[in-house]
């Protein structure tokens, strides 16, 4: 079942030069992991925040954001509350930045129980241990009467996680959820996060930069860039053979996980700002591949990739090709590549 399909999504913000989304389209079943990546800036917390209906007031929007079926652009506040508390909820980079620090934990867990539920303060605190047991933190009835600077960064983002997970969502919209934390607290965050989605059968839109993070841990992956998503793929066929020339640029410039170090090539340039445009392929500037007169005339559209341009590998696994999708005019045309061969 589909729980969220976000179609042609276009976001314009007054005076930016170029839309914040451009004709986006994104979705994630139930039990499904799906990865959103890409650079600083290129739209994917709007992307996310779109599906509890949080675009920016003034801006002009387009396209329809599905959740379980049912558009919310210019859904009522009714709707709105009703997917925020019971469909779909979302885990932030920084645990400190979205936690009143002069309440107590069990404030912050009970409170929307109370409010939104009409429950009891006693059914609220029991089901706030539950939700303290359940993301792992040792002594759930000292933690319920703490405060938030009683608490390690990894141990409040366990807290927001049970917090999100309160109204018994289907639908986890993690945003960088572990970027705000150390490297060892980072890989048990994922561990959790990754065991509860397979123990409640949740769907996932998991927000990184770090495109071998996404291909380790989601079931597909789209890459986002500018606006615009350039590419949609499973994780395997995406981390194993990257089409479009932004995510192989994305590959090649983070170290492998395993195996001897080789030489970075860093994407060149910089990100495109919401004060630029472009008329054509909004990477073509920065990409070793892009050809005058064709990738900076029009924008490229997102379409399924020509039988020519997927790999042998991924066309024998039945499995492996469904969904491969690349915005880009010569994707047929490249070379194939693997992932320690990323760099033109
Ligand atoms: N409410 C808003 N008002 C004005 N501009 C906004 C608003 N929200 C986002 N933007 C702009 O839209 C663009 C995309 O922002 P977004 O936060 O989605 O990027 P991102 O991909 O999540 O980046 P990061 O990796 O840094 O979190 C940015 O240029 C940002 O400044
Ligand atoms: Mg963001």
């Amino acid at each position: 079942m589909t729980l969220l399909s976000v179609e042609g999504l276009t976001v314009e913000l007054p005076g930016s030069a170029r839309p914040v989304l451009d004709t986006v389209h994104l979705r994630v079943a139930a039990g499904e992991v799906v990865g959103l990546v890409g650079e600083s800036g290129s739209g994917k917390s709007v992307t996310a925040r779109s599906a509890l209906g949080l675009l920016p007031a003034r801006a002009h929007v387009t396209g329809r954001v599905l959740v379980e079926g049912k558009d919310l652009v210019g859904a009522d506040a009714a709707r709105l509350r009703e997917v925020r508390t019971s469909v779909a909820s979302m885990v932030f980079q920084d645990p400190r930045a979205g936690i009143n620090p002069v309440r107590r934990i069990g404030d912050f867990l009970a409170e929307p129980l109370r409010l939104v539920k009409g429950w009891s303060r006693r059914q609220a605190e029991a089901r706030a241990l539950e939700l303290l047991a359940a993301v792992g933190l040792p002594d759930p009835p000292r933690h319920l009467r703490q405060y938030p600077h009683q608490l390690s960064g990894g141990m409040l983002q366990r807290v927001m996680i049970a917090g999100a997970l309160a109204g018994e969502p289907k639908l986890l919209l993690c945003d960088e959820p572990t970027t705000a934390l150390d490297v060892s607290t980072q890989a048990e965050i994922l561990a959790l996060l990754g065991a509860l989605q397979r123990e409640r059968g949740l769907g996932m839109l998991l927000i990184t930069h770090d495109i071998e993070l996404a291909a380790a841990t989601c079931d597909r992956v789209y890459v986002m860039y500018a606006g615009r998503i350039v590419e949609e793929a499973s994780a395997a066929d995406l981390f194993g053979s990257p089409r479009h020339p932004y995510t192989r640029g994305l590959l090649g410039s983070t170290p492998p996980l395993t195996g001897p170090m080789e030489r970075l090539h860093p994407v060149p340039g910089a990100p495109m700002s919401l004060a630029e445009s472009a008329p054509g392929c909004a990477f073509a500037a920065r990409c070793a591949f892009a050809e005058p007169g064709r990738c900076d005339q029009a924008p490229p559209g997102l379409l399924p990739l020509p039988a020519a341009a997927v790999p042998s590998t991924a066309a024998a696994d039945p499995t492996g090709s469904a969904d491969r999708r690349a915005a880009c005019f010569r994707v047929a045309e490249l070379p194939a590549v693997v992932t320690s061969e990323v760099a033109p």
